[in-house]
């Protein structure tokens, strides 16, 4: 596929960049996209769709900056004109989603990022890899810091995710050693705000959305495992912190908020914030989940100046809001009779979470 790019007008102090963002139409890469527009930039997004839809950047589609283009990375990807920096964030992100096609998920991340590090090469501008905190596996020690190696199994049902990042970041820095290319790598703890899927299983939207509809909150294992939430303002602000590091400020960095709270404490809030009735639930946990999670993000707020800055009370009111909004938008619009599902009332407290420089 070939692309044509129009020129771009900047509207802040700094250089505009034209950059591509692969996975742009999802979750994390639509906030990245809405991130760089408001900067100046200009944004081409590059998504197969396949984990999610146009809905997340079709208010992009006016914006003279902006430009879509459905494309798989699996194939090489030509586009015109210079690019000055590509953001590869498309992969399946939810274990529900990269199971469903491991074979397919270890391709989008290596031969993904095969084909978008031969890009870069041949426009000689940088290049940044969502990789993840799952690059650690179910970690032997804990918080965990760029330097740990990892606890991974390569024959599990997250290895084809898992390894497959791994794998990725090895690329990465082999095309920095080998061809000098400017390389970054993020390594992504959960992350959770508006425009996550309402049926893709990550914990944050699974609870939300069942206890708006007041159905039991299922909880894998004990509850006693722990994450560590980042609200996506704050992400995607590190995101682009990173990209605009000096060249020899390559990573791996954790980019994640520390603020370590257990699963069974975080359903706690949701049923808080949504003032829901819903009960807890407990199943069985699945095969190789992590029990705990919480990064150091000492690198981060030493090289990148970075640390999150929203806290959990007031990201939750603002996902919270989105998935009351959204419900009640399927509710409208489902044919009379049709849904007999109720969407509790809720009064949500939208923040007004711009993105900061
Ligand atoms: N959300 C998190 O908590 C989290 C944590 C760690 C890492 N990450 C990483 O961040 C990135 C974005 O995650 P997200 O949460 O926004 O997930 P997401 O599923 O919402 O977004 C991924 C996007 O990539 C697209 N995509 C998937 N395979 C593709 C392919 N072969 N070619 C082109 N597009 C493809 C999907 O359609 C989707 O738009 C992923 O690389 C993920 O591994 C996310």
């Amino acid at each position: 596929m070939t692309v044509q790019f129009s020129i771009a007008h900047a509207r802040s102090g700094r250089p505009v960049h034209r950059n591509l963002i692969t996975g742009g139409a999802g979750f994390i890469g639509s906030h990245l996209c809405d991130l760089l527009l408001q900067r100046g930039d200009a944004v081409i997004c590059a998504d197969n769709l396949s984990t999610s839809s146009m809905r997340n950047v079709r208010p992009l589609l006016n914006h003279p900056n902006f430009q879509f283009i459905e494309h798989d990375i699996r194939q090489p990807l030509h586009i015109d004109g210079s690019i000055d920096r590509i953001y590869n964030l498309a992969c399946p992100a939810s274990p529900r989603h990269y199971q469903r096609d491991p074979i397919g998920t270890m391709k989008t991340n290596v031969l993904g990022a095969l084909n978008l590090l031969e890009l870069s090469r041949k426009k000689s501008c940088r290049f940044l890899q969502a990789s993840t905190s799952e690059v650690y596996g179910d970690p032997e020690i804990h918080p965990q810091p760029e330097s740990y190696a990892g606890s991974v199994s390569t024959t599990g049902p997250r290895a084809c995710y898992d390894e497959g990042k791994r794998a990725a970041e090895t690329l990465i820095f082999d095309y920095r050693r080998v061809y000098g290319l400017e390389v970054k790598v993020a390594r992504i703890f959960n992350t959770y705000g508006p425009r996550m899927l309402e049926d893709d299983g990550r914990v944050v939207s699974n609870f939300i959305v069942q206890a708006l509809h007041g159905r039991p909150i299922t909880i894998y294992g004990t509850g006693k495992q722990t994450r560590s939430f980042c609200f996506v303002d704050d992400l995607v602000r590190g995101l682009e912190k990173l990209m605009e590091s000096p060249p020899a400020v390559t990573g791996p960095f954790n980019l994640g908020n520390p603020h370590e709270i257990t699963i069974e404490a975080i359903a706690r809030e949701v049923l808080a914030c949504t003032n829901s009735l819903s009960r807890l639930q407990f199943k069985p946990l699945p095969q190789d989940d992590p029990k705990r999670r919480k990064p150091v993000i000492a690198a981060a707020e030493q090289w990148l100046g970075w640390r999150p800055r929203v806290t959990l009370k007031d990201g939750l009111a603002a996902t919270v809001a989105y998935f009351t909004l959204r419900m009640a938008d399927r509710a409208a619009s489902a044919p009379s009779g049709g849904s007999t599902r109720k969407v509790r009332r809720f009064s949500p407290n939208p923040l007004n979470l711009a993105h900061e420089r």
